[in-house]
């Protein structure tokens, strides 16, 4: 698969159609094998029935090899159809969202467990500067943070695993209003350091005091609509009723 010509395209939904409309499977950050003894013990308390949602799942194996380590209850979600078709020939037990994590039609607290690699990094590509918390890729991303929060179950977790390093995805994480602890731990994939970042409602503060040279922050998020998604794709999200209080309007599953 060739590279892009520009880092941006990472951030568009149809540079990512047109690649699974031709790749089988790319698996970001490597596969289930790097993480696995650190997602046994961050899920330690979970049943292995308890419901997964994993966001951009793209045309990564993950949720096929979580399935093989014994998960039984996978959603997989992605912006892309050709992405969830791709992964759906080879995983055809999981259900399929085509949607987008920015505003998810999804009634709360539906998901015990939401996981993501790579995802929200790809929102992040066109950012000038990491340490501008307010830039609209950055805003996006707290965008898809309050929808994670809204739709976990009490008890539930968020697992977010991604080459940012944590002084720059913490002072994100710990947000005024997500209330979330976060724990980090590092992993080594493919000779370059990995971040597998959990979040659980608690106490922000022991994560902002080992991370953050910045105090706590408040994000104001605006409609994701307004930030850098295309008239295209308004079009496409157009289509999803985000009053809808059904998270099978959009499921390619059936
Ligand atoms: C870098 S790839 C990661 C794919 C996969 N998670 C992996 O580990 O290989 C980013 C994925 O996020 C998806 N994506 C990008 N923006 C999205 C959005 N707003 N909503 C849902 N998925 C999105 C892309 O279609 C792509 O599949």
């Amino acid at each position: 698969m060739e590279l892009p010509d520009c880092n941006s395209k990472y951030s568009r939904k149809d540079y990512w159609e047109e690649r699974f409309a031709v790749e089988k499977e790319f698996n970001w950050l490597g596969g289930l094998r790097h993480y696995v003894d650190v997602l046994d013990d961050m899920l330690s308390s979970f049943y292995k029935s308890d419901s997964i949602l994993q966001l951009g799942c793209g045309n990564s194996s993950f949720s096929t090899e979580l399935s093989a380590h014994g998960w039984t209850n996978i959603t997989n979600m992605d912006i892309s159809l050709n992405g969830l078709n791709r992964l759906r020939e080879r995983e055809p037990r999981s259900e399929y969202l085509l949607m987008d994590m920015t505003r998810m039609p999804i009634k709360d607290h539906s998901f015990d467990i939401v996981i993501e690699k790579a995802t929200l990094d790809s929102l992040l590509v066109t950012a000038k500067s990491p340490w501008n918390f307010q830039s609209e890729e950055n805003l996006l991303v707290s965008k898809v943070l309050s929808e994670v929060k809204r739709i976990l179950r009490p008890g539930g977790t968020f697992i977010s695993i991604t080459f940012t390093q944590p002084h720059f995805r913490v002072p994100i994480l710990t947000t005024k209003g997500l209330d979330w602890s976060v724990r980090v731990d590092t992993v080594e994939s493919s000779g370059l350091p990995s971040y597998v970042m959990q979040m659980t409602a608690g106490d922000p503060k022991p994560a902002l005091d080992k991370y953050c040279w910045v105090h706590s922050i408040e994000v104001k998020v605006k409609d994701s609509a307004d930030l850098i998604i295309s008239s295209e794709d308004e079009d496409f999200l157009g289509n999803i009723d985000p009053n809808s209080d059904s998270e099978n309007d959009n499921d390619v599953s059936r």
